[in-house]
């Protein structure tokens, strides 16, 4: 156990997750992200992820809280994800004191890492927010249904497609190879116009576009589309479906979009969403990311009488950072 020193509770001890504690991470995470939590998917990959560490707070041996860092932009910056604090815990804390652990563990271990950076879903307020930089907001529009209506929701959104591009016609999106997406990715044109604040999101992952990130990229197994092959005007990638404590059947996954073109996101949503269906069983809920201005559009495009419908209202992705 690593000693803490923490000003909030002496019970408080520090370590590294291990298999041995996978029971107890769950325990601690009942309840978590609307039942959309992936932490029974990640947890395993997460403990033998490279520049991964994940931080267990234990009070009388029970795990209470875990934060995780992944070395990120060539060692300088770190993306902290998964914080969660048992339900009995909180308001006690403990979140406040696994993240000063993990800062001081960090600057203590990693001295490269100059720079925290995390997304946020929640609105933590003007105080909680002065204490970052704020690089980016994303829209989030969630949506939900039986994959059974899913081919349905696909035809009718193409046909409103098909008569908003009248007699041109709606242009071919392309599936990008892995080669291609990363040269796009890197480009000067997508991360200068394109990229929210010139950061590649993946999920809650938020990445510079440099050369040492691809190979985090890879690890993802994303599917990219783009609306051309070259200088686009939207450029997406989406998560491999995984399973969520929502319902036994429940899939998650996410379409970030990039670009705030109307037309063209909703291209190449639809093309995720065509490419993804073969795959999918059950009942999915998936976020899609996009620019804030392209919500409303987004949202109103995706009304169907087929029967997927919105799972939540308006809510962002923050992108914050600070330095260590
Ligand atoms: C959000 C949660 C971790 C807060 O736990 P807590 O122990 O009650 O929080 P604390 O009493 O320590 O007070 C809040 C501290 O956590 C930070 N915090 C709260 N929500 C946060 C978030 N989403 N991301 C980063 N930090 C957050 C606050 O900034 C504050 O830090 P400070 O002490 O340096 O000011 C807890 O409610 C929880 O586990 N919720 C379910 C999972 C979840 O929503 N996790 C957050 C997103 S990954």
């Amino acid at each position: 156990m690593m000693d803490m020193g923490g000003s909030q509770s002496d019970e408080l001890e520090f370590c590294l997750g291990t298999e041995q504690d996978f029971e107890q991470v769950l325990d601690i995470s009942e309840g978590s992200h609307d039942g959309l939590d992936y932490m029974a998917v990640t947890y395993h990959c997460w403990l033998k992820e490279p520049g991964r560490m994940v931080f267990l707070a234990k009070k009388q041996g029970k795990v209470v809280a875990l934060e995780s860092a992944l070395l990120v932009d060539g060692g300088e910056t770190v993306v902290l994800q998964g914080l969660r604090v048992h339900p009995a815990q909180r308001g006690l804390g403990v979140a406040g004191a696994i993240q000063r652990h993990v800062s001081q563990y960090l600057r203590t271990h990693c001295p490269l890492v100059a720079t925290r950076r995390l997304a946020r879903g929640d609105d933590p307020g003007p105080e909680a927010l002065s204490k970052y930089r704020l690089l980016s907001r994303e829209a989030i529009l969630t949506l939900c249904g039986e994959v059974s209506e899913l081919g349905p929701f696909l035809v009718d959104l193409e046909r409103k497609l098909g008569q908003e591009a009248g007699r041109e016609g709606v242009p071919q999106p392309v599936l990008l190879s892995q080669e291609a997406a990363e040269t796009l990715v890197l480009s000067e044109h997508v991360v200068r116009n394109l990229l929210p604040a010139g950061n590649i999101i993946n999920d809650w992952e938020p990445l510079k576009p440099i050369e040492s990130n691809l190979e985090i990229l890879r690890r993802r197994g994303l599917t990219w589309v783009a609306d051309r092959a070259e200088l686009p005007a939207a450029l997406s990638l989406c998560t491999t479906p995984y399973r969520v404590p929502y319902r036994p059947d429940a899939y998650h996954f996410n379409i970030n979009i990039f670009g705030s073109d109307q037309t063209r996101a909703r291209l190449v949503f639809l093309a995720q969403l065509r490419q993804l269906l073969p795959s999918l069983c059950g009942y999915v809920i998936f976020h899609n990311y996009v620019h804030p201005s392209l919500w409303p559009g987004m949202r109103e495009f995706c009304r169907s009488s087929a029967g997927v419908s919105l799972f939540r209202d308006y809510w962002e992705e923050l992108m914050l950072e600070t330095d260590i």
